[in-house]
Formats: structure tokens, C-alpha cells, sequence
């Protein structure tokens, strides 16, 4: 209307008084209203995350009231029903079975991504690698979930973590630290591998894919949330994958590479690392058939 000026959230209010089950079906109403895809799971996820209760407390506790709690559950469904992400709401997210530090300055990991974990720890395990001191990079790394999941898994590997964002970089360094394996990995500023000179046994990366003139078509949750720098790959989508084939061509060789690939650009991918001597060895694909990551191996 003219004139006046629209809030951006909607107005949500949770009373002190009201119990932890009544909230629960409130939250759910208001993020089903607010056209959010899984109104109760995300209901179901904020309330354990801001109360602090597994699955099976948040039932057996559901006739107590929110109390002190109930301001910050009102301030979470505004920002839910505004479609920003949960993990981004809570300030951290699972992935392969650890916990992560989420900051606006970071891509909100996707389980998706746990396709170039498999994909690589799959490799190790079937060539006899998992205890060899590996030394592994993780081309944009943002929060860091694959470089320090994979060195969490195999205890003997060290790695290196690049990414344009300084601010994407300090938050990995948080997880790193919060993991454990701050001892065996760094983190550098720097476009792909640049100055990077290894020798590394294995490349991982999930560089940012989605077509410049795709971003405004995307969902809300990603568009307005995810910071841009993580979904611009360029006019097709392939410029970081270019980039790393080019680094690649400079590294000492054999050299493993496990890449997290758009639902459409399996085949663009392989060709570009094809050019760069990669042979295709394995494909990781999602349940609905589409090659989600490769591995290629780069020879002598
Ligand atoms: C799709 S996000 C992936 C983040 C994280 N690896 C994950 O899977 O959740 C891509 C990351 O690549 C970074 N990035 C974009 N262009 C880059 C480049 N040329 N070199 C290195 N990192 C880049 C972005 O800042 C972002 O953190």
C-alpha cells in the first residue's frame, strides 16, 4: 500500500504461559501459512534447537510452559516465515554426523553434499589409503564441512581449505578448531588452487554451480540467505570447475579429484577435467538417478 511501509516479518507471538505442545502445533500453522515446504519438521527442529531437547523430550515435555524461552521462539518463527533457513536461525547444522558452525557468511550445508564425503572416503577405503598420511585440499571450502569431516574421518591426513570469502574462512577455522583437527589443516585466501603447489593426493571441492541467470529464479531460502559468492558459477555454471582444471594441469600427479556437481552438469564436468587429463572413475548419484559427484583420477 502506499505510503506504508510493510514489515518484512509477521507478526508472531508465543506467551509465556503457553505449553511446549500448543507452541509446537502454532509454529507448525504459521510456517505452513508462510508457505515453508516442511512447516512441522523445521517447527519440530527449531523448538529442539532453541529449548535444547532431544526428539523424545520435546514430546514427553510438551505440557511445560515456554517461560523465559518464549521470546526467542517468537523471534525464530518470524525469521522462519521469512523463509530464512533453520540451521542459519540456530547458528549451526549436522552434517555427516557433526556439528557446524552457520553464519550468514557461509552456504548452508546441504545433505546433497555428503555424496563427495562417500565419494571420497570411498575411494580411500577401496585403494587401501585410509591410514597413508594423505594430504587432501578442499577447493571453497566455506564452512569447511568437507575438509574437516574427511580429516575427522581419517586420522593420519592433513589438508588445506581455500576460498575467496575471508569471512567463510574464519568461520571454517571455528569448525575446525570445534572438531578437533585444527592441528592438521589450514585455511587460505586465494581464487581455486592459486599458490597452492601441494603435493596433494586428493582435490575435493563443491565450488559454487548455479548459472548467474539462474540465481533470481531460486527459492527464497537460498536466494535471499545463501551468500552470492557460493551459488555464482558463472555464465554457464562451470567457471570454478575451469579454474581448478587449470590449477590441476600445475600439480604433481597421480592426483584423485571428488566434485560435487548441478543435477545437469555431470557430463560438462568430466569433459572439463577430461581436458585437464582426468579419467573417470566413479559417480556418486542422488535418489532420483542424477550424478551428484564424480571422481576422476589425473594421471602422469
Ligand atoms: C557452494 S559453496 C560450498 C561451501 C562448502 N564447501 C559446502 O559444501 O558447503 C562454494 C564456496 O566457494 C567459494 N568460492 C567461490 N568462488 C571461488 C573461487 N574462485 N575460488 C575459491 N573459492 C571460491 C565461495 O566463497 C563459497 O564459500
Amino acid at each position: 500500500m502506499a505510503g506504508v511501509d510493510a514489515d518484512p516479518l509477521p507478526a508472531v507471538h508465543f506467551r509465556s504461559d503457553q505449553s511446549i505442545g500448543d507452541a509446537l502445533a502454532q509454529l507448525t500453522r504459521v510456517l505452513r501459512d508462510a508457505g515453508i515446504d516442511t512447516p512441522q519438521r523445521d517447527a519440530r527442529f527449531l523448538l529442539r534447537g532453541l529449548l535444547g531437547l532431544d526428539g523424545a523430550k520435546l514430546l514427553s515435555c510438551s505440557a511445560r510452559a515456554l517461560g523465559d524461552d518464549a521470546e526467542r521462539i517468537s523471534d525464530a518463527a518470524r525469521r522462519r516465515a521469512a523463509h530464512e533457513p533453520v540451521s542459519r536461525i540456530l547458528g549451526h547444522r549436522e552434517f555427516y554426523g557433526r556439528d557446524f558452525i552457520v553464519t550468514p557468511d557461509v552456504l548452508d550445508p546441504r545433505p546433497d553434499t555428503e555424496a563427495v564425503v562417500e565419494a571420497a572416503l570411498g575411494l580411500i577405503k577401496s585403494r587401501g589409503l585410509s591410514q597413508r598420511p594423505l594430504s587432501i585440499v578442499d577447493v571453497g571450502t566455506g564452512s569447511g564441512i568437507l575438509i574437516v569431516t574427511l580429516l575427522a574421518e581419517l586420522p593420519n591426513a592433513r589438508g588445506v581449505g581455500t576460498d575467496v570469502s575471508q569471512a567463510a574462512l574464519e568461520v571454517a577455522r571455528r569448525n575446525a578448531a570445534s572438531l578437533g583437527v585444527k592441528d592438521r589443516v589450514h585455511f587460505v585466501a586465494t581464487s581455486g588452487l592459486d599458490g597452492c603447489a601441494g603435493p596433494f593426493d586428493l582435490v575435493i571441492s563443491n565450488p559454487p554451480y548455479i548459472s548467474t541467470g539462474e540465481i533470481d529464479e531460486l527459492e527464497r531460502d537460498v536466494k535471499d540467505f545463501d551468500p552470492l559468492l557460493a551459488l555464482d558459477g558463472g555464465a554457464d555454471g562451470l567457471c570454478v570447475y575451469r579454474k581448478i582444471a587449470q590449477n590441476i594441469v600445475e600439480l604433481q600427479r597421480p592426483l584423485m579429484v571428488v566434485l560435487e556437481v548441478g543435477s545437469t552438469q555431470a557430463e560438462a564436468v568430466i569433459e572439463i577435467f577430461s581436458s585437464a587429463g582426468g579419467q573417470l572413475i566413479g559417480r556418486h548419484k542422488d535418489l532420483g538417478g542424477h550424478t551428484r559427484a564424480v571422481a576422476l583420477e589425473i594421471h602422469l
